[in-house]
């Protein structure tokens, strides 16, 4: 059956004190929205982002990286009812199912979604609320079941009863409905309860009076459903994103020295046998191949693409760049717009100097094959240096350099002989 989701991102987020919108922090180069947005594009063929605090920078945001996804504007913000409410008339005469999702629980990924989904099928579920069990759940919707152990509501943190409040199962904002059966509860919440607003999580209770299949589905892995509201969530959050990826790349083949001191970014995929060493951060996505050597203390900023058998060194930055088979920067150097061939070796200190702040034109850097360049190299973009040329050590190179030839732009050495012994006279 086809499936839409609605992705909630209006809210003000006040806990986090900033002024961009929660749902555009980013863990590890890339926005907690399109964390949510990449968990469902294998499984929806359209999605409708709910914006309204700081609502262009979000539309901007989704309009420019996912073209299967409008946004919609709620204005004021009354719930998450109510910002469900603004994609119904989008989906008037939709026949299939509706994904709903926070769009603050970065974590959760396709794989959960998917099981979810089979669950809802599979138990012919008119409406059913992913939940997970917490041993904190302060802050979240309890969920309250029957004496039979079905469904019975979602009662908000604010509203518990105190018996209520030691109940661990948890609303995780995630919810499947049967669109046609579900779309009138929008036009009938109410804001009767602690926070004057228009809860989703009242649907439930709808469901029930109209006699609706209701069910709830319990994610073990409580991890996924970590929500974003305040900074220390965030922080939080990347070190569960963190720790899931390495995992995944050390039981891949991936050496990971210190993954107490290592960043690795969801979106970034390394190769059998390379050594990533310790306090290094590779953030948005990238590809390292077999055999690397990455860090100590490197930084991969996203769009990275390394070939096998490279060597990343120490305090070596590189972002946008590709660099072929058998290429090392050791030490110190910036790589930035970049395009390096194979068997290329990269001075201590060598800088791409991509960027013109005056024009604010980016600018490529390309080395073929076989270049050799000397350390303390200033590479000023656009520039080329053809295969197998050489260049100086302390060369600042603003054209073109031909295949095979040594360039180097250096003052003559001056030695004065004794000068020392003469200007202390
Ligand atoms: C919500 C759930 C709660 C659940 C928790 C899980 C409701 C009423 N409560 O609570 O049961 O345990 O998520 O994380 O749904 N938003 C809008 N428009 C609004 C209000 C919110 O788009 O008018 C968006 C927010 O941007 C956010 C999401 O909806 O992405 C959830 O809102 P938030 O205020 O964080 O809800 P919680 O209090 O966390
Ligand atoms: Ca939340």
């Amino acid at each position: 059956m086809e499936i839409k989701s609605i992705i909630m991102a209006a809210g003000k987020g006040t806990r986090m004190k900033s002024e961009t919108p929660k749902v555009l922090h980013e863990i590890l180069g890339k926005t907690i929205l399109g964390y949510v947005l990449d968990s469902v594009k294998n499984i929806t063929t359209e999605n409708f982002v709910i914006v309204g605090h700081k609502a262009e920078q979000t539309s901007e945001f989704v309009e420019k990286n996912y073209n299967t996804s409008k946004t919609v504007l709620q204005s004021p913000q009354l719930g998450t009812g109510h910002a469900v409410s603004m994609a119904c008339p989008y989906l008037e005469d939709f026949k299939g199912q509706i994904l709903i999702l926070n769009g603050d629980i970065p974590l959760v990924t396709e794989e959960s979604l998917k099981k979810f989904i089979e669950f809802h099928n599979s138990s012919n579920s008119d409406l059913t609320v992913l939940s997970t069990i917490f041993e904190n759940p302060a802050g979240y919707g309890r969920i309250i079941r029957e004496s039979d152990n079905t469904l019975k509501a979602i009662v908000e943190d604010k509203d518990t009863t105190f018996e209520q409040k030691s109940v661990k199962e948890i609303n995780a904002g995630i919810y499947i409905l049967n669109w046609p059966k579900v779309k009138r509860a929008f036009s009938q919440l109410t804001s009767n309860n602690a926070q004057g607003e228009y809860y989703l999580t009242d649907i439930v209770e709808w469901g029930k009076k109209e006699r609706l299949n209701v069910n709830a589905y319990i994610l073990e892995n409580s991890d996924e459903i970590y929500g974003i509201n305040s900074r220390r969530n965030l922080a939080e959050a990347t070190r569960i994103m963190n720790s899931r990826k390495l995992d995944s790349l050390m039981d891949n083949g991936v050496t990971i020295i210190d993954p107490s001191s290592t960043w690795i970014s969801e979106d970034t995929e390394i190769g059998a046998d390379t050594i990533i060493y310790p306090a290094t951060y590779i953030e948005g996505r990238n590809k390292i191949g077999k055999n690397c050597k990455i860090g100590p203390c490197a930084h991969l900023r996203g769009n990275v693409e390394i070939a096998d058998n490279c060597k990343i060194g120490n305090f070596v930055e590189v972002k946008n760049s590709k660099i072929d088979h058998n290429t090392n920067a050791g030490h110190l150097s910036y790589i930035g717009d970049s395009e390096l061939g194979a068997s290329i070796n990269i001075g201590a200190g060598t800088i791409t100097a991509n960027y013109n702040p005056l024009t604010k034109v980016k600018s490529k850097t390309i080395l073929k094959d076989n270049v050799k360049i000397g350390s303390n190299t200033v590479l000023v973009a656009p520039v080329t240096v053809e295969e197998s040329a050489n260049i100086g050590a302390g060369s600042v190179i603003t054209k073109n350099i031909p295949q095979n030839a040594l360039a180097l732009t250096r003052s003559p050495l001056k030695i004065l002989a004794d000068w020392v012994k003469n200007y202390s006279k």
